[in-house]
């Protein structure tokens, strides 16, 4: 099939590359030239796990091309799959002035049957919009118009792409179904076949589920610190029942990246707009908010004032295994810590270049780690499961580790804090205090009530 992909941001580019290697000849555009000479020389505006790989392999192929020539992509393909952002409006809503530039533009420039693709998350009703502004400027333009919303995670978007829980895709006709069908006809996943407006709600209630279940789960860990219960055998107790399953139940700081929030923002707004209010999105957002400032505290509760101390921050893009720096918790953090006086040092292994400039970034884990006053560990980067706690009890000046992700198993973290005198807190669970602080006794009565 021969596919244009309209805007190469981080949906754009893993589509492109995942359609070619499905034997797909496509064509990447975008507007910004500074991206497509990127593109077109071999190299990635963005980190990917595999997309190097991918994008090398459909090169040598010759079934990718980029360009910034939006009407030579429209005109020399069948398919045309939009892929431009929708970001935060102003009152929240999606800014859908991307989107709309290039649907008019594909309309300046398509003279035969096409099928137009919104793979964009779009507010319900915009796709059904599409194809009605399509057929007020010509009648027998003769544009199928489809909603098929990604699901991809960062850092694991091309296995998301090639192992999709299911295929959505909202189509009017039965010759879109058969081109959807034909589109990824070697993914063994399920294809729902349904109208444009569920598709699109598709989209936006997986995402609040999900930012929900994580909001629940961190109120509940919020209660387990008040009672003494831990908030990892909870969720494990919950997640074994199977309707509810154990994903996205980990707590900490909560929910960050370029879709939960922007997606919960867009969706409360759509509730507005359709006099449909939704409260349970209203507390969602609320818990996930106050997530950092939260931590901070803990970091207080510890050191007393932050004047003049030394924070480690380590992890600053919104998850592991990705550069991104969109809506992270690290951001808030770092300038609470910052407003309260201390010096904020970081490492993360993909992040070179951080929007607060105060923060000093280090290329080494351990330099970040030296002569500070605690450990704050914001995203569970893979290089801290080998961390060595001798190197690091002995870099710090104050031997005390706060984990917000729950990186750590808390009876591992009970031998290591007795071994090197440090102290643990984490999120939801019991904070393990230094063994000089605490006395054998402590250690003794929780290895047994770990068991
Ligand atoms: C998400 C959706 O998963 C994906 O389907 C959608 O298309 C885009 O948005 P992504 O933003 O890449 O993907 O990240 P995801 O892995 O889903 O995590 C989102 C955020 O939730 C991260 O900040 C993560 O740290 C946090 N999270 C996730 C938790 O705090 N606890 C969990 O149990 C799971």
């Amino acid at each position: 099939m021969r596919i244009a992909v309209i805007g190469t941001g981080y949906v754009g580019l893993v589509t492109g590359a995942c359609l070619a290697r499905l034997g797909h000849s496509v064509i990447c555009s975008d507007r910004s030239a500074e991206k497509i000479s990127v593109l077109a020389s071999g190299g990635l505006p963005i980190w990917e796990q595999g997309l190097d790989e991918l994008l090398s392999e459909a090169s040598s192929l010759n079934r990718i091309r980029f360009t910034t020539n939006i009407k030579s992509a429209v005109q020399e393909s069948d398919i045309l799959i939009i892929c431009v952002g929708t970001p935060f409006g102003p009152n929240g809503e999606a800014d859908l002035t991307q989107l709309w530039s290039v649907v008019k533009q594909i309309a300046r420039h398509s003279t035969e049957k096409k099928f137009l693709v919104v793979k964009s998350t779009v507010p319900v009703g915009t796709t059904d919009e599409i194809d009605q502004w399509l057929q007020s400027v010509s009648a027998n333009r003769n544009i199928d118009v489809i909603h098929n919303p990604e699901f991809l995670r960062q850092g694991n978007a091309i296995r998301d792409f090639f192992h999709p829980d299911r295929i959505v895709a909202g189509c009017r006709t039965d010759k879109a179904k058969h081109v959807v069908s034909d589109l990824y006809k070697d993914l063994p996943s399920p294809i729902l076949f349904c109208d444009s407006r569920s598709s699109e709600l598709i989209k936006y209630a997986s995402n609040a589920f999900l930012a929900m279940k994580i909001s629940y789960i961190n109120m509940i860990a919020d209660f387990s610190e008040q009672t003494g219960a831990r908030i990892d055998v909870v969720a494990e107790g919950i997640g074994m029942d199977s309707r509810i399953g154990e994903a996205f139940l980990r707590a900490g700081i909560g929910y960050g990246g370029s879709c939960f929030p922007k997606d919960i923002m867009a969706f409360r707004a759509m509730g507005q707009k359709w006099d449909c209010p939704m409260p349970l999105l209203d507390s969602t957002v609320s818990i996930n908010r106050l997530r950092p400032r939260r931590l901070v505290n803990k970091l207080t509760d510890e050191l007393g004032m932050l004047k003049g101390k030394r924070i480690a921050l380590l992890g600053l893009a919104f998850k592991p295994m990705t550069d991104d720096l969109r809506e992270a918790p690290s951001l808030q953090i770092s300038r609470i810590c910052l407003e309260q006086g201390a010096a904020v040092h970081a490492y993360d292994p993909h992040v070179s270049d951080y929007p607060v400039p105060e923060v000093v970034l280090h290329r080494s884990l351990y330099d970040a780690i030296d002569s500070s006053d605690a450990v704050v560990i914001v995203t569970e980067l893979e290089q801290l499961r080998c961390l060595d706690w001798q190197i690091v009890s002995k870099k710090l000046r104050t031997r005390l580790i706060i984990d917000g992700r729950n990186m750590f198993a808390w009876e591992e973290m009970l031998h290591i804090a007795d071994t090197f005198d440090m102290t643990y807190i984490s999120v939801g669970r019991p904070p393990i205090p230094a063994s000089a602080a605490a006395g054998a006794d402590f250690y003794k009565a929780n290895q047994i009530r770990s068991i």
